[in-house]
């Protein structure tokens, strides 16, 4: 995600400064670490910070169940956006956060989940950044939060890249059907943000908002989906039950995303989540 910020940023108005908790080969970036509250404010105070998008977090799902990794994914999931909160509070700034779908799925709902609704997750990660949510709106900041599901993009490793993978060199895969949700092209929820944040159409509307791409499916569908793209014709792809793979944590069986907040009230036109997959991958068979 913060990758993909780098390049709908490119040519703004604004000046952006990039910051990862190590240093990234070939990338200009700032060190800071954002469970260091007095380094966030050393930062924001040197630099002048009006805005910070926070595209860091634990996001190891499966990792997060880890009871002996809690309290650093609690500090890096809930503590660390409080911090960037507290710092953005501090000089009447915004802090721009991105959190899951994964607040959602313990409750068994099948129509497409809004703003309002209870979080109800169903695993520590999901929990988590409930909490992030939760600390970032008691510190009273200006605060836009973005819930997005399935990302992936050309960097990182993800699932389209892995499927990518998979389905060229595995004769057959097994994919579950029964986990339900929209994929989202981080490169367009980047733009989305850029687009709201470069023209100020944060100002009066500030608040929780849902982004993915538009449509529905299941992980099977995702993959069919990627092995079509890819041309990957050989791999027979079969569609399972979630309780063929052995995971510590239960994933929401129904997460897709209501978008008609964020449609409303910014004009935002939101990509088909087919349409979003083909650029994605055309750029990196590229
Ligand atoms: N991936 C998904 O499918 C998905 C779905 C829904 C929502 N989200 C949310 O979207 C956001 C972006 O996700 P992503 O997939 O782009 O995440 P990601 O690839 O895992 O990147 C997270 C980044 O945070 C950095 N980080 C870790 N600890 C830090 C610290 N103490 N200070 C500063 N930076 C730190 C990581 O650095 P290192 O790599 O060096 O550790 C990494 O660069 C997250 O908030 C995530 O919860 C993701």
């Amino acid at each position: 995600m913060g990758n993909e910020m780098r390049i709908v940023t490119e040519g703004s108005k604004d000046k952006y400064i990039f910051t990862d908790v190590v240093e990234i080969e070939g990338q200009e970036t700032s060190i800071l670490d954002i469970t260091n509250l007095d380094a966030i404010r050393k930062m924001v105070a040197e630099n002048d910070i009006k805005v910070i998008v926070n595209c860091a977090a634990w996001t190891n799902v499966d990792g997060a169940e880890d009871p002996e990794k809690y309290a650093l994914v609690e500090k890096l999931n809930a503590t660390a956006p409080e911090n960037l909160a507290i710092a953005m509070k501090e000089v009447n700034g915004l802090l721009v956060h991105i959190s899951t779908d994964y607040v959602f799925g313990g409750d068994p709902y099948n129509t497409p989940c809004k703003e309002d609704q209870k979080g109800t997750p169903t695993g520590v990660y999901g929990l988590t950044k409930l909490h992030g949510e939760q600390n970032i709106q008691n510190t009273g900041v200006d605060y836009l939060i973005f819930r997005t599901a399935w990302l992936y993009s050309e960097f990182g490793k993800n699932f389209v890249k892995t499927m990518m993978n998979l389905t060229s060199t595995k004769p057959q895969l097994k994919v579950v059907f029964d986990q339900v949700g929209t994929p989202t092209y981080a490169y367009d929820l980047a733009a989305a943000i850029f687009d709201i944040v470069e023209n100020r159409k944060y100002e009066g509307n500030t608040g929780v908002y849902h982004y993915s791409n538009e449509g529905v499916c299941s992980w099977f569908d995702f993959t069919m989906m990627i092995a079509e793209i890819a041309g990957n014709k050989e791999c027979y792809i079969q569609p399972c039950h979630s309780d063929e793979f052995p995971s510590p944590v239960k994933r929401p069986a129904y997460s897709v995303l209501d978008k008609t907040k964020i449609k409303e009230t910014f004009g935002i036109t939101v990509p088909y989540w087919t349409d979003s997959l083909k650029k994605c991958m055309d750029n990196l068979i590229k």
